[in-house]
């Protein structure tokens, strides 16, 4: 595809930067969601929760999620990506108020499950959506407008909590959700469905119009025949998801969808002040700036990955991402396999930890949402990607129920070399099966794998 954005006005950049940035909204809402770190601390004492009931109220989000991720594909091929983003925007902001008044934590519980359904949906419809609506020269870029919109949603969570600490406002966290909810819901209103959508629904008129909005007049014509042969492909069914070509880009997604939660993402997050107590950094203070730097470096790497994804390409990133996951994750085994080397413990376990999650949001955090957005039929992508963000979740949970008994159970190093071994078998799977979709269309992927050829032959000999 020639350069989409050579020859068309700036309004027409800006249109699609606008409507990738107001869907990302939905990311912000998935990180925001991170607020009950700091939220629990407070709920458990209110409520007086038992260990056990406390992970309840915690994992309810996930469960949720579970929910939205596994119907929200079949609702967003059905009634279309846009309205489906705009209902789970609605539900978030009922579930955030849910959960904020809740009088007990069954009702609490109750509040997070639907907080979560939304979560789940919007998780992955989002970066469907800017990838429909973008050129496929930036799709990298825009797609991931979505994942900075989840690691700023993140950092926004940790402020707020701690700013609520002092009046002991877990109520007001979880109202706030509000906010970017309502965002969400009236911005979407505004915006276009996807073209693809509506041309695989027969809107044939409307799905011109908004590709001459995205690219200009010549292009936006070549874009449209495009479209229109993918539409004319089998794939419609959940059957079809499992046909020998499509297989592949099937096992693509859930494989690396798992790997990026069994690399232990949530737990370096959400544990981080937890893990640097455990290496010898003990005050208050620098567990919170270990956690505000952590989220800063978050969204700082995911930036980078952003002007880079288009450039150098999503392999180059994901695997030099995963290499440096996996090398962090063995050198915090090893230090906290060393006791006696206690304040340079300190100092190589606080560096790894960044170089890991510098390494994540550079390669693994923004790539895997990228992928599934586009390695998929257009007529089965919405389920596809449901899939694919089902086993993220279901592996979300799994980890963050495992985490504290794995070190009970088998301690520190072994734990944390137990996820550097998965960041080793991460990296063969991506070298191997990954392919590179950098500025190819989404009809020239879903062609490749009709036409039955490798994942690793993908944007060679063009
Ligand atoms: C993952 C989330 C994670 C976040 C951290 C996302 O790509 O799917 O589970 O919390 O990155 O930045």
């Amino acid at each position: 595809m020639p350069d989409a954005t050579a020859d068309k006005s700036d309004a027409t950049t800006r249109f699609v930067y606008v409507a990738s940035a107001i869907s990302a909204l939905g990311g912000l809402l998935f990180g925001y969601s991170g607020v009950i770190s700091g939220a629990i601390l407070f709920i458990k004492e209110d409520f007086k929760l038992t260990v056990v009931e406390e992970e309840v109220v915690v994992a309810a989000v996930l469960i949720g999620a579970l929910f939205g991720s596994a119907a929200g594909g079949k609702l967003a091929d059905r009634f279309g990506r846009r309205k489906v983003l705009i209902v789970s925007a609605a539900i978030f902001a009922i579930g955030s108020i849910a959960s904020s008044e809740a009088p007990n934590m069954y009702f609490l519980i109750a509040g997070r499950i639907v907080l979560g359904s939304a979560i789940g949906a919007a998780s992955f419809i989002a970066p469907l959506y800017i990838s429909e609506i973008s050129p496929g020269t930036h799709r990298g870029r825009l797609v991931s407008i979505n994942q900075i919109g989840l690691t700023g949603g993140i950092l926004i969570s940790y402020v707020v909590a701690y700013a609520l600490s002092g009046i002991h406002g877990w109520r007001w966290m979880f109202r706030l959700g509000v906010v970017p909810a309502l965002a969400l819901f009236s911005g979407m209103l505004f915006m276009p469905e996807s073209p693809r959508w509506l041309l695989l629904h027969g809107f044939r008129d409307k799905a011109r119009a908004i590709l001459k909005e995205i690219l200009d007049k010549k292009e936006a014509e070549e874009e449209f025949q495009e479209i229109q042969k993918s539409t004319g492909f089998q794939a419609n069914s959940w059957a079809d998801l499992f046909s020998p070509r499509i297989r592949p880009a099937l096992v693509l997604g859930i494989g690396l969808a798992v790997f990026q939660q069994v690399t232990g993402i949530n737990t370096i997050i959400y544990y981080a002040p937890t893990i640097l107590e455990f290496a010898g950094f003990k005050s208050d203070t620098q567990s919170i700036l270990a956690t505000v730097g952590v989220g800063v470096l978050n969204v700082v790497m995911t930036v980078i990955a952003m002007l880079l994804l288009d450039r150098v390409g999503r392999r180059p990133l994901l695997l030099a991402g995963l290499a440096g996951m996996a090398l962090s994750l063995l050198f915090l085994g090893v230090a906290f396999d060393l006791p006696a080397l206690s304040g340079v413990l300190a100092i190589v376990s606080a560096l790894s930890l960044m170089i890991y999650v510098g390494s994540f949001a550079v390669g693994l955090g923004p790539v895997f949402w990228l992928l599934i957005s586009e390695i998929y039929p257009l007529k089965v992508r919405g389920r596809a990607m449901s899939v694919a963000t089902t086993a993220n979740w279901g592996a979300n949970l799994i980890v963050t129920l495992t985490f504290l008994s794995f070190i009970q159970m088998l301690g520190k190093p072994l734990t944390f070399w137990i996820y550097g071994l998965l960041g080793i078998g991460a990296l063969l799977f991506a070298y191997f099966l990954v392919p590179e979709t950098k500025g190819q269309s989404l009809e020239d992927i879903e062609a490749h794998w009709w036409a039955g050829k490798k994942a690793g032959e993908m944007g060679k000999n063009k």
